[in-house]
């Protein structure tokens, strides 16, 4: 069948791809790490699976949402939007709403069918979400990169961004914390970020924040709009329940953004999905989010460790210049390049593919190569697996990129 030339150039989910793989070795019976998960391996919080038992009991529950989603629920997590954020509630009086859909990764990909046209650059942060790209090119947009490197903790300086603007962009995405870096970008940076934004009153700012409950390293993250809220009429943020809850199958994520956004959103998506899943979202809405602290601290504590871990046996086998501290979110970014292994590879090229395919052939270790994140020669590891298996893992992982 012919196929549309625009979706010839996108690119399939390497993650989705990857975890498919790991699964398929696992059931062959190989001992497989796998360490490329972008969720946690847990169930939800049992307050939060109580309510959805209580609200499999009404109709509602089964029937269409309104396609933004249910009034009452918007209201709420504007309203834990604003508590959290510490922002002035007077400023979204009017003039603000929620628009929910299937997951944030919808939520991301309406808001870029609402604002790019084709010939729209967006800046991208690298490392960056592997699908942002590919939103972008489907939208008919072009995506402008900003790459960061380990000496800087993949943190990118405001002063590249600032060299990519040209009279086409449209916006830009920042996804604090980040994946696939495992750092949020600092209070300096953010506010260096608001200084930038004001120099540029037309860019248009995507927060991608799905994991802004997730961080296990003091300071906490802050945002640009935090530091002046005069930016918020040009900010969408996205938010999802995915990574918060451990609930990446019920997909339910959210876009927090000035009305016009969220009507022209609304207008996509009761003409493609009519709207999200009524009854997680009647759930959300009984849920009390304080349980959310509690779910949510023994999971740090696990993820600081295995990071400790890293840090650990990095530091053992000579490794220590590979290591930075991560803060947050599940990952951690391995830079090969400067490990006895590369020595084999040539350093002009990107070998992320090949190496990554090596320590799943040859050590049994699934992680994401950095192709798809937008930096050459690294891989994604993610921290979240038990303790145990991670440091067997890891073990082996420094023993790959000691062997020359
Ligand atoms: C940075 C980032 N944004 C958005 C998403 C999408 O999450 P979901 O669609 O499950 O809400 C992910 C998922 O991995 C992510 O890592």
């Amino acid at each position: 069948m012919l196929l549309s030339s625009r979706v010839k150039g996108i690119h399939d989910s390497i993650t989705m791809k990857l975890n498919e793989k790991a699964i398929a070795l696992t059931e062959e019976g190989k001992v497989i790490y796998n360490l490329s998960g972008g969720q946690l391996p847990i169930k939800p919080t049992p307050e939060f699976v109580e309510k959805i038992h209580h609200q499999l009991n009404f109709l509602k529950s089964y029937q269409y949402s309104p396609s933004a989603g249910f009034p009452a629920l918007r209201k709420k997590l504007l309203d834990r939007f604003i508590g959290t954020r510490h922002l002035p509630a007077d400023l979204f009086d009017v003039d603000w709403d929620v628009i929910l859909s299937n997951g944030s990764k919808h939520s991301l990909y309406d808001a870029l069918g609402a604002l790019v046209d084709p010939g729209d650059e967006v800046i991208l942060l690298a490392p960056y979400w592997v699908s942002y790209p590919e939103m972008i090119k489907f939208w008919g947009g072009t995506p402008t990169v900003v790459r960061s490197n380990v000496f800087d903790a993949f943190v990118p300086a405001i002063e590249d961004i600032r060299k990519a603007m040209t009279p086409r962009t449209k916006a830009i995405i920042v996804n604090s914390p980040n994946n696939p870096s495992g750092v949020h970008y600092s209070e300096a940076w953010m506010r260096e970020f608001a200084g930038f934004l004001r120099d540029h009153p037309d860019l248009v700012v995507i927060s991608d924040e799905v994991y802004s409950d997730i961080t296990y390293f003091d300071p906490r993250p802050t945002y640009f709009y935090q530091h002046d809220p005069g930016l918020l009429p040009r900010t969408v943020v996205v938010q999802a329940i995915s990574k918060t809850l451990a609930a990446t199958g019920l997909r339910l994520g959210w876009v927090i953004a000035p009305a016009s956004l969220v009507g022209a959103m609304s207008r996509i998506q009761g003409q493609t999905t009519s709207g999200p899943n009524s009854l997680i979202q009647r759930a959300l809405l009984d849920f009390d989010f304080h349980f959310i602290e509690s779910f949510l601290t023994p999971v740090k504590t696990h993820i600081r460790q295995n990071a400790a871990t890293l840090r650990e046996k990095f530091r053992e086998a000579n490794l220590g210049h590979c290591w930075y501290q991560s803060t947050s979110a599940f990952y951690f970014m391995l830079d090969f390049s400067r490990t006895p292994m590369f020595q084999r590879f040539d350093p002009e090229l990107d070998h992320s593919y090949a190496i990554t395919d090596e320590l799943l052939e040859g050590e049994g270790i699934t992680v994401v190569p950095g192709t798809d994140f937008g930096i050459p020669n690294t891989a994604r590891i993610s921290l979240v697996i038990e303790e145990v298996p991670f440091q067997e893992a890891v073990s082996k992982i420094v023993r790959y990129l000691n062997h020359t």
